[in-house]
Order: structure tokens, then C-alpha cells, then sequence
């Protein structure tokens, strides 16, 4: 039984990890010898931007279904696209028996200008993306940049990836941050359901970085598939990791450690302390950064019906784990000055007022201005096949709950 155990963990763990390819690796063709060899599958698809931890920087992530044994990003800012970055490449195995290997390519772009547009395409000699284009990113001339923030998108009735793919193109957003669940699941029908919202988000994701927190619909396989098709900056897989842009460190989690633990509980301590530690780090960069956001899956509070952690009185993100209370986020955050924090999981949206310990803190005339507690946004609404729940008279009454206790 314990080597059974064992086994599971390891092959799990297995599972999550990033199989980077060597440079100098053999590949099942050789061009040299025969030129009518060469990858069979080699245009590249699913190519989307995401944030580098500097405005200079960004990541191109893409995949094919071949090995074209390199990948390149072309990119600069004339027609010429003159500069070119090298991609790792990883080989994507989703543990399912059915399915076929994916490769995912990676590149880094250094050296990007504030307010200047790049135009880009990725792949190789085998095949190349369409072209896109992307702007280094500035403050907007109002103060700020725009964010669009929702989860628990699916494939399939994805009502709002609509107008994301719109706003984004016609520059009304700089970012976006997707608070988890995605696709409905990635590793349906043998990851081709991955592939597919992979494809859907491209023409918001090509063209502005698409950030991400893992959520419970990602749980397949220790988080394999959000692993291996995100990356994130300082991290090597994604799941916690954290960044300045403008006013705003933003820290994101996994949320989900705390619930899939047959992946193993030291997850959930791993994490607290690096969350600590950010915490602290973020505060002492207050007069240069003075905002902290998070952004986790599953909410501390909600005022749904559901049975889902954030209806109960002992949340396990809001109070820690049974009986120990250990590694509970509220207090956490509280102690450290978060001002928002950003949760899904529920297909509904509310903003709420400042709130800690379960009370209300809107003492003022103006609830979110210098509010002693951080305030929680849910926003799982963007749709999926599970839809949207309506309940505007449960929210006020438990509103009123609330702020009588
Ligand atoms: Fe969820």
C-alpha cells in the first residue's frame, strides 16, 4: 500500500512538471539527409502573450503538434519584424492514453519600449503564425491601465469572449487576468477541449497579456494542463506567483491546494510562506507600489446557496484547513493591508463592502475610499456550460446578515 501510495505521488507529480527538451535533442526526422522529411504537424496555433514582470518584458507561448525542433519569435516595430527571440520548447504529455503528444514553445521578448507597437509572428522554417501585434505597456493618458477580470470561462457558451476578443482589439483593454476555470475542462476529449479554448482566446490573448490563477476546473492530473499551456512570470508553473505593473502588486494563488490534496498537502504550506514573505516584501515597497491585490479561485465569501466553501461560516481559504485553522488566507491578508482581492469559483458577480472577520467595515459615507478592510470582488461570470446564477434578493439579505454580526 505505501509503494502503491508512493507510486501515485510520484507519477502525479510527474505529471505537472514542464518535460523542457533538450536544444541539441535527435529528432524522428532529418531534413539533412532526405529534404522531403520534416515535421509532420508544425504550424504553430493557441500563441498568447503574457506578462514578464517588467513592462520591457513579455512571454510568446504557442504550440504545435510536431517537433519542429526550434521556434522564433519574429517581432520589432517596422514590417521587417528585424529581431528574434528562441523559444524552449517543452513536450507536452497529458498522462491520458488516448492522447497525442503537443509541443510548447516559449519564448521571452526583452527590451520592449512603453507605448511602442510590435508587430510579431511565431514558428519556424515548417510554418508561421499569422501576424500580430502587440503595444509595450503604458499608463493610459487617463492614469492607470484597464483590466479585464473574470473566470470560470468555458468552450462551449462562453458568453463573454466576445466582447473581450472585441475590447482587447480595439485597444479597450491592457490586460487580462482569467481568476481560473477554464475551458470546461482542458483535459476533455483528450486535451482537444484545451486546444479549442486555447484557439478561442487567441484573438484577445495574441494581442495583450492573458495572466491567470488556476481553478478547480484545472485540477486534472495535478494541474497538467494549466502548467503546461500558461506561463507565468517567476514561476515554473504558474500556480503562485506575483508582479508589479504601475500602482498595483498583484499576487496570484492557488486556491486549490487547499481542496485537491491527494497532490500532496505541503503545497498548501509551500505556498504560505511564500505568500508571507511577498506580503511583507510588497509592504515594504509601499510609497513605490502602494496597492495589493490577489487574485485566487475559490472565494473566502459569496452570497450564494450552493454548499460551496464560501457559504459556509468555517471557509477553509477564509479560516484554514478542519480543526487546525492552519493556512487560513483572512487573516493573512488582512494583517498585510490587501486592498482587493479578486475571487471566481461562483458564476455570479458582487462587489462587496470592506469586510473582515466576517463584519462589514463601511463606516464611512464613501465605503471604498481608505477602507479598514480589503474589499472582495467575485466575478465567475464569464460562462461556461454551467451558466449563471440569479439571486438578487439573496444577496441583500445576506448583506444584512452581515452587518449585524
Ligand atoms: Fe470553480
Amino acid at each position: 500500500m505505501r509503494l502503491l501510495l508512493f507510486s501515485l505521488l510520484f507519477i502525479t507529480t510527474l505529471n505537472a512538471r514542464l518535460h523542457r527538451l533538450k536544444p541539441n535533442r535527435k529528432l524522428k526526422w532529418d531534413i539533412a539527409k532526405n529534404p522531403n522529411q520534416g515535421p509532420m504537424k508544425a504550424q504553430p496555433e493557441q500563441i498568447h502573450l503574457s506578462y514578464g514582470g517588467s513592462p520591457s518584458t513579455m512571454f510568446v507561448t504557442w504550440l504545435a503538434f510536431d517537433d519542429t525542433g526550434n521556434g522564433f519569435v519574429e517581432w520589432g516595430e517596422g514590417r521587417a519584424m528585424d529581431r528574434k527571440s528562441t523559444a524552449h520548447v517543452y513536450l507536452f504529455q497529458d498522462g491520458q492514453s488516448g492522447s497525442v503528444d503537443r509541443y510548447i514553445f516559449r519564448a521571452v521578448l526583452t527590451g520592449i519600449e512603453p507605448g511602442k507597437t510590435y508587430r510579431y509572428h511565431v514558428g519556424s522554417q515548417f510554418g508561421w503564425s499569422a501576424i500580430y501585434e502587440f503595444t509595450g505597456l503604458k499608463e493610459r493618458s487617463e492614469g492607470g491601465f484597464k483590466m479585464a477580470v473574470f473566470g470560470d470561462m468555458g468552450s462551449q457558451n462562453a458568453r463573454s469572449l466576445g466582447k473581450i476578443q472585441e475590447m482587447v482589439q480595439k485597444g479597450d483593454v491592457d490586460m487580462v487576468l482569467h481568476v481560473g476555470d477554464m475551458a470546461y475542462d482542458m483535459n476533455e476529449n483528450n486535451s482537444e477541449m484545451g486546444d479549442e479554448f486555447m484557439r478561442q482566446i487567441e484573438p484577445a490573448a495574441a494581442y495583450i497579456p492573458y495572466m491567470t490563477a488556476v481553478g478547480n476546473h484545472e485540477n486534472n492530473r495535478n494541474f497538467t494542463q494549466y502548467v503546461n499551456r500558461f506561463t507565468m512570470p517567476g514561476t515554473e508553473n504558474g500556480l503562485m506567483y506575483s508582479f508589479d505593473l504601475g500602482l498595483v502588486h498583484y499576487i496570484v494563488i492557488s486556491t486549490e491546494f487547499y481542496f485537491f490534496t491527494s497532490w500532496g498537502w505541503e503545497q498548501i504550506g509551500n505556498q504560505w510562506r511564500w505568500l508571507s514573505e511577498d506580503l511583507e516584501k510588497a509592504n515594504d515597497n509601499r510609497h513605490n507600489v502602494p496597492w495589493i491585490i490577489t487574485m485566487g479561485h475559490r472565494p473566502m465569501y459569496c452570497s450564494d446557496f450552493d454548499g460551496d466553501d464560501c457559504t459556509k461560516y468555517e471557509s477553509i481559504i477564509r479560516n484554514g484547513l478542519p480543526e487546525t485553522h492552519a493556512y487560513g488566507l483572512e487573516k493573512l491578508f488582512y494583517k498585510h493591508g490587501v486592498d482587493i482581492e479578486l475571487w471566481a469559483h461562483e458564476h455570479s458577480y458582487e462587489r462587496m463592502f470592506p469586510v473582515y472577520n466576517r463584519t462589514v467595515y463601511n463606516g464611512t459615507d464613501s465605503p471604498y475610499v481608505d477602507p479598514p478592510a480589503p474589499v472582495h470582488v467575485v466575478t465567475g461570470s464569464a460562462v461556461s456550460v454551467r451558466r449563471i446564477y440569479c439571486h438578487q434578493k439573496q444577496i441583500t439579505f445576506d448583506y444584512e446578515i452581515s452587518m449585524r454580526q
